[in-house]
C-alpha cells in the first residue's frame, strides 16, 4: 500500500501505472453535466492533496468522508497539480454527514478548533503543525545522536521536586495510601534533570525527551500543565559550552524544518505572514549573549514603562524578556548569570557570591524557550543550600562524592519551540491534545 507522499514522490516513474489512494475527502465537485467528478484526497503522509478524477455516474461525496480510490496516475492537464489519478473505482468507506459534522468546510479560527482536539488533525493547519512537531523530534534525536549523546528515560513518577517551586502534582491512588511505601510522597516529575545528572556521571552525555508536569495556575499562551521537555546533561561542560550547544540545537531544528517542511511552513505562512523570513533570519543571525546585569541596565535605559520596574534582583517577566528580544535586539537572546536568590538550588554559585552560572534562552514572540545552568558540584556548598531549603535528596548530593565531575545542562520547552517555528500564537494550538490549567479537554 502506497501513501500519497510515496505516490507523488515517485510520480514520474508511476505515470500510466495503477495506484490506490486511501484517505479522506478534502474537497469534491462535479462538472461536465455531472459526468466528471473531481475528488481531492488527503491521507496525512504529506500536506499535499491528490486530485482524483472519475468519469461516470456516482453519488456526491461529502467533505471528510473516507474513501479508497483506484486508478491510473497521469500528468494533470489542469493547473494546481502536476499529477492526478484517473479513477476507475471510488469506494466510499464511511460518509461524513455535513448536517451533524461539527467542522464546516471553511477556514476556521484556531481558537474555534481548540474546542475540537478530536477532529482538528483533519485540517491542513493542524496537520502542518503536527508534521513540524515530528520533524523537530527527529532532528533533536539526530542532533544528539551525532554527538555521542545517549537518550535516557527518567521517571514520570518521582519523589523529588527538582525546581523546588511547589508546582508538582501529587500522585495518589484512590485505594492505597502508601502505594510507594509508608508515608512516601510521590509527584509527577517537573524535570528529569536530577536523574539526568546521575546518568551523565557514567554515560557522559545524555538527554531526556519526555513529558513534564507543572501545576502552574497559568492560562497564558506559553503555559501548559503537561508539556514535553528535552533535557541534555553533559559531564565536563561549563555554562558557555552549554549555551553554545543550546544555540546550535535550536538552529538545527529550524534549519531542518526549512529544508524538509517548506510545504507545511507555506501553509502556516498564511496565518503568520513573514514566517519563512523570520526562520531564515534566525538561522543566519548570531544570537545575542548578555549577562542578567547588562539586561537590567538595558531595560532601565530604554525608558520604556513596564508593569514591574526592572531593578537588579527581580525575576524578569515575560514582558521584559520579549522587550529584549523584540524591541532591543530583534533576535534570539541568551541572558546569563542571574541573581542566585531567584534561581534553583542546584546552580553553580559564581565567585561574586551574588550570581549563579545559569542562563535562559529567550525567543521573540514567546519569551523563555530554554533554562539551563552549570551545576553546583561542590558537595559542601550544595548541601548547605539544600539544607536551607529543607531538601534532602541524599543520593543527589552523594553524586558529588563518587568520581565527581563538573556537569551542565538545560531544559528546552518543546511546545514553545513548535510555537516559534510554526508562528502559531497560542501553545494550546500546537499540542495534539493539550492539558492546561482549567482545561482538560479529553
Ligand atoms: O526553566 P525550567 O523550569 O528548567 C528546568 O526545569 C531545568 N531543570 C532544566 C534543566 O536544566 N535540565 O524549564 C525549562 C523549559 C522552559 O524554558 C520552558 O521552555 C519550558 O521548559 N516550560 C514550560 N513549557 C510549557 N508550559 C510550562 N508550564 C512550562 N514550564 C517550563
Amino acid at each position: 500500500m502506497q501513501t500519497i507522499h510515496q505516490i507523488l514522490d515517485k510520480a514520474d516513474s508511476l505515470i500510466s501505472k495503477e495506484v490506490v489512494v486511501h484517505g479522506w475527502v478534502r474537497a469534491y465537485r462535479s462538472g461536465g453535466s455531472g459526468k466528471l467528478h473531481f475528488i481531492k484526497v488527503y491521507d496525512g503522509s504529506t500536506i499535499k492533496d491528490i486530485q482524483c478524477v472519475f468519469e461516470g455516474t456516482m453519488d456526491k461525496l461529502d467533505y471528510q468522508s473516507s474513501v479508497i480510490i483506484t486508478g491510473t496516475l497521469v500528468t494533470s492537464p489542469a493547473k494546481g497539480q502536476t499529477h492526478e489519478v484517473k479513477a476507475t473505482s471510488v469506494k466510499l468507506l464511511c460518509g461524513c454527514d455535513p448536517t451533524t459534522f461539527p467542522l464546516p468546510q471553511t477556514e476556521l479560527e484556531l481558537q474555534t478548533l481548540r474546542h475540537h482536539p478530536d477532529l482538528r488533525m483533519r485540517l491542513p493547519t493542524s496537520q502542518a503543525i503536527m508534521r513540524i512537531r515530528h520533524r523537530i523530534t527527529q532532528t533533536i534525536h539526530n542532533f544528539f545522536d551525532e554527538q555521542d549523546f545517549t537518550l535516557v528515560q527518567t521517571p514520570l513518577i518521582t519523589q523529588s521536586d527538582c525546581e523546588g517551586a511547589g508546582e508538582a502534582f501529587s500522585v495518589v491512588t484512590s485505594a492505597d495510601k502508601d502505594f510507594f511505601g509508608e508515608g512516601v510522597k510521590a509527584y509527577l516529575t517537573v524535570s528529569g534533570q536530577l536523574q539526568g545528572e546521575a546518568a551523565a556521571r557514567g554515560l557522559g552525555r545524555i538527554y531526556t525527551f519526555g513529558t513534564t508536569f507543572r501545576a502552574e495556575k497559568s492560562k497564558t499562551s506559553r503555559h501548559l500543565a503537561e508539556f514535553l521537555m528535552i533535557e541534555p546533561e553533559m559531564a565536563f561542560y561549563d555554562m558557555d559550552m552549554t549555551i553554545d550547544l543550546a544555540i546550535r540545537m535550536v538552529k538545527a531544528c529550524i534549519q531542518a524544518c526549512l529544508v524538509k517542511c517548506m510545504d507545511e511552513i507555506v501553509v502556516l505562512e498564511k496565518k503568520c505572514p513573514g514566517l519563512v523570513k523570520k526562520l531564515e533570519d534566525t538561522v543566519a543571525k548570531d544570537f545575542m549573549i548578555i549577562t542578567y546585569t547588562e539586561a537590567i541596565e538595558i531595560l532601565q535605559k530604554s525608558g520604556a514603562t513596564f508593569e514591574v520596574a526592572p531593578v537588579w534582583g527581580i525575576d524578569m517577566s515575560s514582558e521584559h524578556e520579549r522587550f529584549l528580544t523584540e524591541n532591543i535586539f530583534d533576535r534570539c537572546t541568551v541572558v546569563k548569570c542571574y541573581p542566585k536568590d531567584i534561581k534553583a538550588f542546584y546552580m553553580h554559585e559564581n565567585d561574586d557570591g551574588k550570581t549563579v552560572a545559569s542562563f535562559d534562552l529567550l525567543i521573540p514572540g514567546v519569551g523563555e524557550l530554554i533554562g539551563g545552568s552549570q551545576r553546583e558540584v561542590r558537595y559542601d556548598v550544595l548541601k548547605a543550600k539544600m539544607d536551607a531549603k529543607g531538601l534532602d535528596y541524599k543520593w543527589y548530593q552523594d553524586l558529588r562524592r563518587y568520581g565527581n565531575v563538573p556537569t551542565s545542562g538545560y531544559g528546552l520547552g518543546f511546545d514553545r519551540l513548535v510555537r516559534y517555528i510554526t508562528g502559531i500564537e497560542h501553545i494550546r494550538d500546537v499540542v495534539p491534545f493539550p492539558v492546561a490549567y482549567q482545561s482538560l479537554a479529553m
